[in-house]
């Protein structure tokens, strides 16, 4: 299947072991990092009013990143009214002229790709691998969303009919979307929402996370440079209130939300009491990810990739394993593979290309995951208790055994794994311990019997389930990404249904 139109495919990743690649990318960053870095409201391509704020590194906590100007309430009201009045001509737009701007930013990202580099290592701490990913991830949703946005908001469908008369079914964009997204995926989230938001017709008012706007504001840029217009895009960088005043706007007509589901149940609410029109809310939010290991699974491909989807990103992953289940038959053998293999790990300078783990995003997740992690000690057993560098916000990967599922009551996002061991006769506890979460994201199982597979992904009601693999890292248009419950609303991202979401469906019916 062609996912992208004739001769197109996801972006190309870097090999890091052939040395001339690597050292071709380290002189992209060499030269992005040259860049002055700020971060201001953008209303109709010019800067808006605010306070100011400078920004330093996780890194170690004292290296200047660059200066973001947070948008005042009276800025983000400017910008949703700015929105609304460019959202007429975006929307009369052909959808072949706002698919093409989406396909020139993917060809601007893949060209300023050191500068993004940069911000997505220095601003949010991420590793080579992690940066480079999450570029590709970037250009990937430019290109997809790009392809699918050509096909469903082009002519229209012609109805079958009896009557006689002409029927035309077509999509159309809402209005004034507002995004908002978290600092985990600060580019490919970000540019992931308002691109879909885009394609369909809508105009956006993006609002990214506090701690990460100026990779969003690099992008915004590239966004107006490769043909969306400045009266359809607006930049509000500011934290949890701008937030708030955006959904709270009576012209917000569709809201896209990623982050926590505390905060997705805060929006839904404000939604709810509103008393103009019903909008909807499109809402990514977090989970308590288990994974299934039984004694018929590869001992060493098991730790590999327990490893890899509870430590990679220092576990700030939405799709991160948190809860690892393994049959009591192995379970010692596993954890200490599993603990072994964690000790492998290289935790410091996210820029250092041997790194494994850099830090968490600010001292306040340092904090909450360091309490965690004292609590954990205190109540549980302590099986892999790794180290952390002082300066900086690092948290040490700590594996506990639980002697119960129910031990870990919510999502804890960063390098903590824990494992509860299983009888084989009592697995369905396990699965309704998992069902009882009322989260729905990802699901992981490492077994060789098939049928065993078979009942457990039938059981329970997770977005995305990984067989025999890691439980991270989901692909654009290959596997569409998002879950149920507490986890989200759906539709996925990266799959084929996302942007109907974003569009309302006319029916034109015309008697000939
Ligand atoms: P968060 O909910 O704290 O913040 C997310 C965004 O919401 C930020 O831009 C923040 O400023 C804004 N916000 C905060 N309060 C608001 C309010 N009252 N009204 C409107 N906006 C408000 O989440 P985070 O800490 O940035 O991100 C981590 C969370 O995101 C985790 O729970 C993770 O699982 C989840 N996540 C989910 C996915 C997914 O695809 N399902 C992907 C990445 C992250
Ligand atoms: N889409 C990201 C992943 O799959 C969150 O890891």
């Amino acid at each position: 299947r062609d996912l992208y139109g004739p001769g197109r495919a996801n972006s190309r990743g870097v090999e890091f072991g052939h040395r001339a690649s690597l050292e071709g990318l380290l002189a992209e960053i060499a030269q992005g990092a040259r860049q002055a870095c700020r971060a201001e409201p953008l209303v109709d391509g010019r800067p808006g009013a605010g306070q100011k704020r400078t920004l330093l590194s996780p890194i170690d906590g004292t290296t200047l990143v660059g200066e973001v100007t947070e948008a005042s309430p009276e800025t983000a009201d400017r910008a949703m009214a700015a929105a609304q009045a460019g959202f007429s001509a975006w929307s009369r737009t052909p959808a072949e002229t706002r698919a093409k701007a989406l396909l020139r930013a993917a060809d601007l990202l893949e060209e300023r790709r050191g500068a993004l580099l940069h911000l997505l290592q220095v601003e949010a701490g991420k590793t080579l691998d992690d940066a480079v990913s999450e570029v590709r991830e970037a250009v990937d949703f430019c290109r997809y969303y790009a392809a699918q946005g050509r096909t469903l908001f082009g002519e229209g469908e012609p109805m079958p009919g009896p009557t006689g008369e002409s029927n035309v079914l077509r999509l159309r964009g809402r209005g004034v979307f507002v995004a908002i997204s978290p600092w985990n995926f600060p580019l490919a989230i970000f540019l992931g929402q308002v691109t879909a938001a885009l394609v369909a017709g809508n105009a956006v008012v993006a609002k990214p996370a506090e701690q990460t706007p100026l990779i969003a504001a690099l992008a915004v840029r590239i966004l107006h440079e490769a043909g969306v217009p400045a009266s359809a895009l607006h930049l509000v960088p500011g934290d949890g209130r701008v937030g708030a005043r955006l959904v709270e706007s009576p012209l917000a007509a569709g809201v896209v939300f990623t982050g926590s589901t505390e905060v997705a149940r805060i929006i839904n609410r404000t939604l709810a009491a509103k008393d103009s029109a019903i909008v909807p809310l499109i809402a990514e939010t977090g989970g308590i990810n288990g994974m299934i290991v039984d004694a018929t699974a590869l001992p060493e491909q098991v730790a590999d990739d327990v490893v890899m989807s509870a430590f990679r990103s220092a576990g700030q992953r939405c799709s991160a394993l948190r809860l690892l289940f393994v049959q009591d038959d192995v379970a010692d053998r596993m954890i200490e593979m599993i603990a072994g293999s964690a000790r492998e790990l290289k935790l410091g300078d996210p820029r250092e290309v041997s790194t494994h783990i850099g830090p968490v995003i600010d001292a306040e997740a340092k904090e909450r995951l360091e309490a965690h992690v004292r609590a954990m000690t205190r109540s549980a057993k302590v099986r892999y208790a790794g180290e952390a560098p002082a300066a900086g916000t690092y948290v040490a990967p700590h594996i506990f055994e639980l002697d119960r599922p129910e031990a870990l009551a919510e999502e804890v996002f960063g390098p903590i794994l824990h494992v509860v061991r299983y009888r084989a006769d009592r697995l369905d506890d396990m699965l309704r311990a998992i069902e009882a979460t009322g989260y729905g994201l990802t699901l992981g199982i490492h077994s060789r019997i098939d049928a065993t597979v078979q009942r457990i992904a039938d059981r329970l009601s997770v977005g995305n389930v990984y067989v025999n693999r890691n439980m991270i890292g989901a692909v654009v248009g290959v596997q569409p990404f998002g879950g149920h419950g507490l986890s989200g609303t759906g539709p996925k991202a990266g799959g084929p249904h996302y942007l109907l979401r974003f569009a309302t469906e006319q029916t034109v019916t015309v008697n000939t």
